[in-house]
């Protein structure tokens, strides 16, 4: 059973190693390095010796197929993109100890050593098999780079692992007219030999080690392995042909690697051996808690595959927990980095800078910790705007005026003689929060974690509300507010104001940048946000000067949202050479709901003519529009840059819609926006009076 934390004498935790394939989308934070960031952010502020380490895992298929389709080298997309996840993770304040990565010479050592350890003691089976191979480019072919006719659907293009027209999962061998993707040549079969490791002889242990002895885990995990353990386990191939990898450390194994789910959660070894030379008290002293956050697609890899090569390799411990997030879907459908159905994480940090803690809280108050989620533009702006804005923010905001306005700036004193129900009850609330969000802290509740601090910034508001202290003020000019008056205010005002010190050290794990702000506003130092001064009424001292209010957090405006929702349809639907049926398929928007003509009228639309246009610089959908609207001339921006070259479009007449709030866009001001029809390729037109037709004619 799960040990009790004061067991343990350090933590050590993992979250995904990302592939270096593509950029970050906000399914990875909400996934797993928020809740894991969360988690780690909480155990410092409890001074437990705590290490977070991470990294890009930078083998196998999918990086070569990327490397492909991109027309460069596998080592290029891996620099490229462990770059950019890099620098939105920190970005996104995800503070890992070690951010590494598995092309590291560390890692390769690594992971060579430990498979070598395990054929050394004969734990490894050899086994003959054939595969498909390409003799032009002679190599053996992973599934994927063979494409073919598919049986069922007759999609020329489908791959040798499933057809992404009709769905259905395939094999090389049913596809007609099979080629390979690297020289269209047919491929043939041919002997090869690989390393499998005999999971099925680990399925007692395991099934004692999980089923009986971490019932505690979270119930998708716990499911999923019961459901794997139940079924039987396999001998599993760990090395594949391939020439992107880590070399099999073998004689004459030209051309054979490690299987990349083999050497990427080694990599959490790798880093910690980077990151300390006392890495081994992380990995091998029994009390060490090893906790691994992770997406539901990883489970078994974490819980099963991971834990036996441990196993097997003795001297390790094994992870005490494995708390994986189901999927977090966008506006209702799956994510697809294929189909750029995705929020991509460096652009949101463009489109909203500062705002990095408005997107935490909302992939944390949303996060899929029992199933599957959907994140919505929409939800974004009301979480933030009623929650954020208007609860935390506000109350926040109102302690700080109140005090600037009622007690001259400064802290006031609590005269307990004269503490009333109300004010101890709130007294009360702030001492159990402590316990409620660390509890739940301790048992990866992330969501009811952060519903009790707002909770409580909830109850500082009401509890203004019901003090009212303003009232209690002389307003008349030249009276004084009397001496009881002014102690009801002092002991209302100083209680928010400890109350507020209180909700920094709770906020923090979750939206680090919004505590430190209000350390600012309280002019205190970082030592306030240990842990253990949360529940005290006694952070900030009497008399003690705090700055003017600031609000913490802004509004999120409605064009802001529109603007995202469009961005995201648009970019999804653009021509791909890659798009199939399947995936236009679930392009075709829903009937959206019925509308009132007033709803209508509300639209300013008027016909233009495009004067001038021009590439956004860095940015490769935009195209900057001049528009003569007959009375005025208007800058729009317009995100069809990958379907008009510029010089083709001049001269061209549009619908514009004339009142849209104004936006910047790569820090043009966008004044507007031209109407495109869009049909089920994904191919754009432009919405046209059927004549020519002067300037600025009114559309409705
Ligand atoms: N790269 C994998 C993914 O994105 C995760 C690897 S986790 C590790 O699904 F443990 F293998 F590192
Ligand atoms: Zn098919």
């Amino acid at each position: 059973m799960e040990q009790k934390m004061k067991d343990y004498k350090r933590i050590l935790v993992s979250a995904a190693l990302p592939y270096a394939n593509g950029p970050l989308h906000i399914g990875h934070l909400s996934g797993c390095y928020i809740p894991a960031d969360i988690y780690v952010r909480y155990q410092r502020a409890q001074k437990r010796d705590i290490k977070f380490v991470g990294g890009s895992d930078e083998h196998g298929v999918p990086i070569t197929i990327r490397a492909m389709k991109e027309g460069i080298t596998p080592q290029q997309v891996v620099d490229k993109y462990h770059a950019l996840i890099k620098e939105s993770l920190e970005q996104m304040g995800i503070s890992f100890d070690i951010y590494s990565r598995t092309s590291n010479k560390v890692h390769h050592e690594t992971a060579s050593a430990f498979f070598k350890k395990l054929y050394d003691e004969g734990l490894f089976e050899e086994k003959e098999t054939e595969q498909f191979y390409d003799e032009k480019a002679k190599t053996f072919l992973a599934d994927r780079y063979i494409v073919g006719t598919c049986p069922i659907c007759g999609n020329p293009n489908a791959y040798g692992d499933q057809c992404e027209r009709c769905g259905s999962s395939l094999s090389p061998e049913i596809l007609i007219n099979p080629r390979s993707t690297l020289s269209d040549a047919v491929p043939v079969k041919r002997k090869t030999t690989h390393w499998y490791f005999p999971l099925q002889q680990y399925e007692s242990w395991l099934k004692e080690w999980i089923i009986e002895g971490h019932k505690e885990w979270k119930n998708n995990v716990y499911g999923q392995c019961k459901s794997w353990l139940d079924n039987g386990l396999q001998s599993r191939a760990m090395t594949r042909d391939s020439n992107w990898g880590i070399k099999v450390p073998l004689p004459n194994t030209e051309g054979k690697v490690l299987y990349v789910w083999f050497d990427a959660p080694i990599g959490y070894i790798s880093a910690t051996k980077e990151l300390t030379p006392d890495w081994a008290d992380y990995w091998c002293r029994e009390d060490t808690k090893l906790v691994h956050f992770i997406g539901k697609d990883n489970i078994v890899f974490h819980c099963i595959i991971f834990p036996a090569m441990l196993k097997a390799h003795g001297n390790f411990v094994l992870p005490d927990n494995v708390p994986a997030n189901e999927f977090l879907n966008i506006e209702g459908e799956k994510v697809s980095t294929s189909r750029n159905w995705a929020v991509w994480v460096d652009e949101y940090v463009k489109d909203f800078p500062g705002c990095e803690d408005a997107l935490r809280y909302v992939l944390c108050a949303n996060a899929p910790e029992t199933k599957d989620n959907d994140f919505t533009w929409k939800d974004f702006q009301e979480r933030n705007n009623s929650e954020l804005v208007a609860i935390f923010g506000n109350f926040v905001n109102r302690a700080f005026v109140l005090m600037h306005k009622l007690c001259n700036g400064k802290v006031p004193p609590l005269h307990n003689e004269i503490l009333d129900t109300t004010d101890k009850a709130i007294i009360r609330d702030i001492e159990d929060a402590k316990t409620k969000v660390e509890n739940l802290l301790e048992e990866y509740k992330f969501r009811e974690a952060l519903f009790e601090v707002i909770d409580l910034s909830r109850k500082g508001n009401k509890y203004l509300q019901e003090k009212e202290p303003w009232k209690k003020a002389a307003n008349k000019p030249g009276a004084i507010t009397s001496i009881d008056d002014q102690k009801q205010i002092d002991n209302c005002l100083h209680i928010c104001l400890q109350l507020t010190a209180n909700l920094a050290i709770l906020i923090n794990p979750f939206l680090p940048n919004t505590a430190k702000k209000m350390l600012h506003l309280m002019k205190v130092v970082d030592k306030i946000l240990d842990w253990q001064n949360a529940g005290k009424l006694k952070l900030l001292s009497v008399g003690y000067s705090l700055r003017p209010p600031e609000l913490l957090f802004r509004k999120i405006e409605d064009a802001e949202i529109a603007a995202q929702v469009e961005k995201l349809h648009k970019n999804a639907t653009k021509p791909n050479q890659n798009s199939t049926v399947e995936e236009k398929k679930t392009v075709v928007e829903e009937p959206k709901a019925e509308i009132q003509y007033d709803d209508f009228a509300k639209l300013d639309l008027r016909t233009g003519k495009i004067l001038a246009a021009e590439k956004v610089e860095k940015a490769d959908k935009l195209l900057k529009l001049e528009i003569d609207l007959g009375t005025e001339k208007r800058i729009i921006v317009s995100g069809i840059a990958l379907h008009f070259k510029p010089e083709e479009i001049i001269g061209k007449q549009v619908v514009v819609v004339a009142n849209l709030a104004p936006r910047k866009m790569r820090g043009i001001e966008s004044n507007g926006m031209i109407l495109m029809a869009e049909n089920s390729e994904g191919k754009l037109f432009f919405v046209n009076p059927d004549n020519e037709i002067e300037a600025g004619a009114t559309v409705s």
